[in-house]
């Protein structure tokens, strides 16, 4: 009998190291991630009721996360340039959700606008009388060799990208810091951990995105009520090639899509090699050398 059950634990043993082994061939994150996920909190119950103020929520990763979180329950702030656009996802938000027109407040808002930031914040703050969570998500990316790419193009990257959302931050960080809570979580990117071609000037904003975060968050220590995130997104399907960065200034990307130069085995490396990404669900589509694409992105807030 002892023989019977020693013999099924070693026959036990490489099966269990094979599931493993499919786990890591075929996921989209590392163990503690994916176990994480399957064992962690819901986030449709963390998240009911809370105000979120999502920032780049016109298109996108933004809208996707604010039609999520409007399915969560929560209640919403969001922001952008394009203010047809925004009233376009509220609606979206109020159609899919129990939310009421007044649980979701449109605050239209330029990320390069610095000093119009703390008027933003103070309406944001008013409207719902505090705010759980800012999600630091607009930005712009690049498409261009560092060769060809003029300084002006890395400064207004840096504007952006970093800047502007250290801007806001630091508006609701005081908020947060009275209240002794909240959570700020800002999408950077695989680019924020690694470098990749056709994207220095993004590349670098997204780095420094890093650094700040990773600096505040030890900051913080006195206030362990406060969490700051990063999440490193790999490519998702959205607007972001359109509306890149390219060589100059006012030269539009359009749909030329310079990425599809990254073969998807790279990005797969890529990925795998880095532990804080979101467990997501892929939809590869391999067509031929193009890019694989996130068809379908998961609300996702990492700790
Ligand atoms: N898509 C990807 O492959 C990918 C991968 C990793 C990380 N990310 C990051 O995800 C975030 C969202 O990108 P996305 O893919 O959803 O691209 P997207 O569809 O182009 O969305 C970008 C958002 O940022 C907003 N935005 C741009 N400039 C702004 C400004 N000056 N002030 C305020 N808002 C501004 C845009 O709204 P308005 O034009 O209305 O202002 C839009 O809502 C970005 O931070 C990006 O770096 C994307």
């Amino acid at each position: 009998m002892e023989c019977c059950i020693a013999s099924a634990l070693w026959c036990l043993i490489p099966l269990y190291l094979l599931v493993h082994l499919l786990c890591f061939m075929f996921a989209d994150a590392d163990f503690t991630l994916l176990w994480a996920s399957v064992t962690g909190h819901r986030p449709e119950t963390k998240l009911k009721s809370l105000v979120v103020w999502v920032t780049g929520a016109s298109s996108g990763i933004g809208e996707e996360l604010a039609h999520q979180l409007a399915r969560c329950g929560s209640r919403l702030i969001l922001s952008a340039r394009r203010e047809d656009e925004l009233n376009r996802v509220k609606h979206r938000c109020l159609d899919c959700s129990n939310l009421q027109d007044e649980d979701i407040l449109v605050l239209p808002l330029d990320l390069l606008e610095r000093t119009s930031h703390e008027e933003k914040a103070k309406t944001a703050i008013q409207y719902f009388g505090h705010i759980d969570i800012l999600i630091n998500n607009g930005g712009r990316s690049q498409r261009s060799l560092c060769l060809e790419t003029s300084v002006d193009v890395y400064q207004a990257l840096m504007e952006l990208n970093f800047l502007g959302t250290v801007s806001i931050t630091k508006k609701v960080l005081t908020h947060m810091t009275r209240r002794g809570s909240g959570s700020i979580v800002t999408v950077s990117s695989l680019a924020g951990l690694a470098g990749v071609p056709l994207s220095t000037g993004y590349s670098a904003s997204k780095h420094a995105l890093q650094g700040f975060f990773n600096s505040l968050r030890n900051e913080l220590t006195d206030s362990p009520n406060i969490l700051i995130s990063t999440v490193c997104p790999g490519p998702v399907q959205s607007q972001i090639v359109h509306n890149a960065f390219t060589e100059e200034l006012n030269k539009c990307q359009g749909n030329v899509d310079r990425t599809t130069a990254l073969p998807p085995v790279l990005l797969r490396l890529a990925v795998r090699s880095h532990i804080c990404l979101a467990p997501n669900e892929l939809d590869e589509q391999e067509k031929g050398a193009e890019l694989q694409s996130w068809s379908g992105c998961r609300l996702c807030i990492l700790h």
